[in-house]
């Protein structure tokens, strides 16, 4: 029973991470509860991001699990914060990570990534029009990466949300490449080209909203009610969501759920130790994707203008 992968970097990363994302964002006390009974269940993997607002709550989760005893201390975990694309631009990327560490109060963290292919004039914000957007620096922004890294401040460096050619981009001028690309997916949206692109060239693929996000400014919530699924869970003595989780797991993709309820952050552990067949593998390839506006919203499918393609 595989539940950790070694990344391009040497890195070990968790293969199931709990999501902290929600919008509109909740109150910091609620995250931290949230975040420290995941730690309770045996959660050691976080994701969060300087957009989300979860950095200080998770921060504190994670003093009061080592005051607690619930861990014994910050190395047992795997944190994940990502440059909002108001930072993505030289001399913005070291600072920007210098704040996030200091709203997590942590030393470093295990994993950074760029949030989205991107830049966006302003304040970090979950809501911008097309006028916001500037030119993207791929290779400016990914050097200030690097420099996170040197200076040990990221043991391992990614991105989010990077389409194919964005990643060839990157890969063109990179010193150290990326280890992990994380973006959306999940039985309505499986990003197969993508998953073939991104194993080939050693980036690992980490799934956020497995179950289908929020659904209004990312996801959608059909995944949860898919009769394909439904039937595959009856038959399995699982979840819809369980299956969810497995089935990417089994494509070779780390899961990030957001749970922020106890029962559900329960169920979606239980994704160890079973399989799915190759019938109900290829059952759920089958499943018509979406396609265009219809697949998500916000970053997922950003805007972008770039300025060294
Ligand atoms: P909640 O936080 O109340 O549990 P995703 O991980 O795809 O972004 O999905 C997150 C959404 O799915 C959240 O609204 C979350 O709500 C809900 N969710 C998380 N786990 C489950 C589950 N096992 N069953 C049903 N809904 C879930």
């Amino acid at each position: 029973m595989q539940t950790e992968i070694i990344l391009s970097s040497g890195g070990k990363m968790p293969i199931l991470g709990m999501g902290t994302a929600a919008y509109p964002i909740p109150q910091p006390e609620l995250v931290e509860m949230a975040i420290f009974e995941a730690m309770k269940l045996g959660y050691r993997h976080f994701d969060t991001a300087s957009l989300y607002q979860s950095e200080q709550p998770l921060g504190q989760a994670i003093s009061r699990a080592i005051r607690s005893g619930i861990i014994k201390d910050r190395a047992e975990l795997f944190i994940t914060t990502k440059l909002s694309v108001a930072d993505t631009y030289p001399g913005a990327v070291v600072p920007a990570l210098r704040k996030s560490l200091s709203e997590l109060s942590i030393e470093y963290v295990d994993l950074y990534l760029i949030h989205a292919p991107m830049r966006v004039r302003g304040e970090k914000r979950y809501v911008f029009t097309k006028e916001d957007v500037m030119p993207f620096d791929s290779k400016g922004t990914w050097e200030g990466m690097e420099q996170c890294y040197e200076l040990g401040l990221a043991k391992s460096i990614g991105v989010s949300n990077f389409p194919i050619d964005k990643l060839k981009l990157l890969l063109s001028h990179a010193q150290i490449p990326p280890s992990v690309n994380q973006v959306e997916m999940h039985p309505l949206w499986q990003q197969q080209e993508l998953i073939d692109f991104c194993q080939k060239n050693y980036i690992h693929v980490s799934a956020y909203s497995p179950l289908g996000g929020i659904g209004s400014f990312w996801g959608n919530r059909e995944v949860l009610h898919l009769k394909e699924i439904e039937e595959i869970a009856r038959t399995k003595e699982k979840t819809v969501a369980q299956i969810c989780l497995r089935w990417a797991l089994e494509q070779g993709v780390s899961v990030l759920p957001k749970s922020f309820n106890k029962e559900r952050l329960e169920e979606n552990k239980d994704i160890f130790g079973w399989r799915l067949s190759e019938d109900e593998v290829q059952i759920i390839s089958l499943i018509p994707q979406l396609v265009g506006d219809d697949a998500s919203h916000g970053l997922a499918r950003p805007i972008s203008q770039d300025i060294n393609v």
